[in-house]
């Protein structure tokens, strides 16, 4: 059963400035209403810029909180760096760098060309490098300590998965720069993890990953052995836990959040949650009557 109250306690985020890229939809969204009310300044980005305008007001609104909404195209490196110096010039500093932006939608892989791979690749691998490196090399020149990079992957990073082809390559590259920089940029006081969310009903992710009638074909819940998918304060939690003081230990990790969904369908005899429990005493006499055969 999840909490309706937020994990960590009032003034958590206190002057700590956030980015979120893909903050002003869906789970992003979700992120920066927390973080907000646990104290922190946001800047939410993605391309639409009336989108986050509305966003930034409603939260604006109902956290009290001080949110810079800023247009930037995470693929292109100069409207990243643009982005960090309106932060600067806003805010003064930036603490962390939450990498949520994506584009994805199912397909079988020969259906595709090669402009929608590289689109995919370009927002979700070549969009979290670009902002991850303008941050990075911001912090590292001004040897300012204590940042954070929370990126945000999926399960299939390490699986793989068919019909997301592009989505499942780009996401795997998230992981290994999350493992790389964790090691290699800990010097400098900056602390790289990931989460990886399983099943978390989004606007954005329902429409197109499961477009018509496909939500009712293929009901998410069923394949996650909690029997639900996720609420967003679950996520929401997790993420104010790892980019807040409380978590200064934890450094290159990626921390699954679905459920148990993906051990499910990777061990081999968990079908076998199919079998009617009164059948446990028929199958158990068959199995023990092998003896000896
Ligand atoms: C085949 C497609 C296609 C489709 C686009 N393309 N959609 N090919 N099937 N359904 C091709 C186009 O034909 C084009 O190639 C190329 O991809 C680029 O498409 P554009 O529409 O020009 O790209 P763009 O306008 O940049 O839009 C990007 C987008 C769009 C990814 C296609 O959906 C978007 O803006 N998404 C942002 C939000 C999002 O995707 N959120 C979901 C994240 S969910 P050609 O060769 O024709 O020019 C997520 C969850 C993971 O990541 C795990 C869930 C459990
Ligand atoms: P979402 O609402 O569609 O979020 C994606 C965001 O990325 C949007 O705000 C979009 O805004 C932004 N974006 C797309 N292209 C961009 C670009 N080129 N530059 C900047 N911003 C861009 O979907 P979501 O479900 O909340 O997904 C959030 C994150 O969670 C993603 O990383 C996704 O892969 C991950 N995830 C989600 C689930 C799930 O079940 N929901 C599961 C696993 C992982 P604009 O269109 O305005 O640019």
């Amino acid at each position: 059963m999840a909490t309706t109250n937020g994990m960590l306690r009032e003034g958590a985020l206190k002057g700590q400035v956030i980015v979120i890229t893909g903050g002003g939809t869906g789970l992003g969204r979700s992120m920066a209403e927390a973080f907000l009310r646990l104290g922190a300044g946001v800047c939410i980005t993605s391309r639409k810029l009336e989108v986050l305008q509305a966003t930034a007001a409603e939260l604006e609104k109902t956290t009290g909180g001080t949110v810079l909404p800023v247009a930037c195209d995470v693929r292109e490196w100069r409207d990243v760096d643009r982005m960090l110096e309106q932060v600067l010039a806003k805010f003064g500093h930036v603490d962390a760098l939450v990498n949520d932006a994506a584009g994805n939608f199912i397909s079988p892989t020969e259906r595709l060309s090669s402009k929608a791979f590289e689109t995919i690749i370009g927002i979700v691998l070549m969009g979290t490098v670009n902002c991850t490196l303008a941050f990075g090399k911001h912090w590292i020149a001004k040897g300012e300590r204590d940042k954070k990079v929370l990126n945000i992957t999926t399960t299939y990073a390490w699986t793989g998965s068919g019909y997301v082809v592009p989505s499942a390559c780009a996401k795997a590259g998230v992981l290994a720069l999350t493992r790389s920089l964790a090691v290699e940029w800990a010097k400098y006081g900056i602390r790289t993890n990931a989460i990886a969310p399983g099943p978390f009903p989004t606007k954005g992710a329902w429409q197109r990953l499961l477009p018509g009638e496909l939500v009712e074909q293929f009901d998410m819940a069923k394949r996650v052995p909690l029997g639900r998918v996720g609420e967003h304060r679950e996520l929401t939690d997790l993420a104010s836990y790892l980019v807040s003081p409380f978590s200064s230990y934890i450094n290159g990790e990626v921390v699954t959040i679905d459920g148990g969904e993906w051990l499910k369908g990777a061990g081999q005899f968990n079908m076998l949650d199919a079998v009617e429990p009164s059948m446990w005493d028929a199958i158990e006499r068959m199995v023990r009557g092998t003896r000896g055969s």
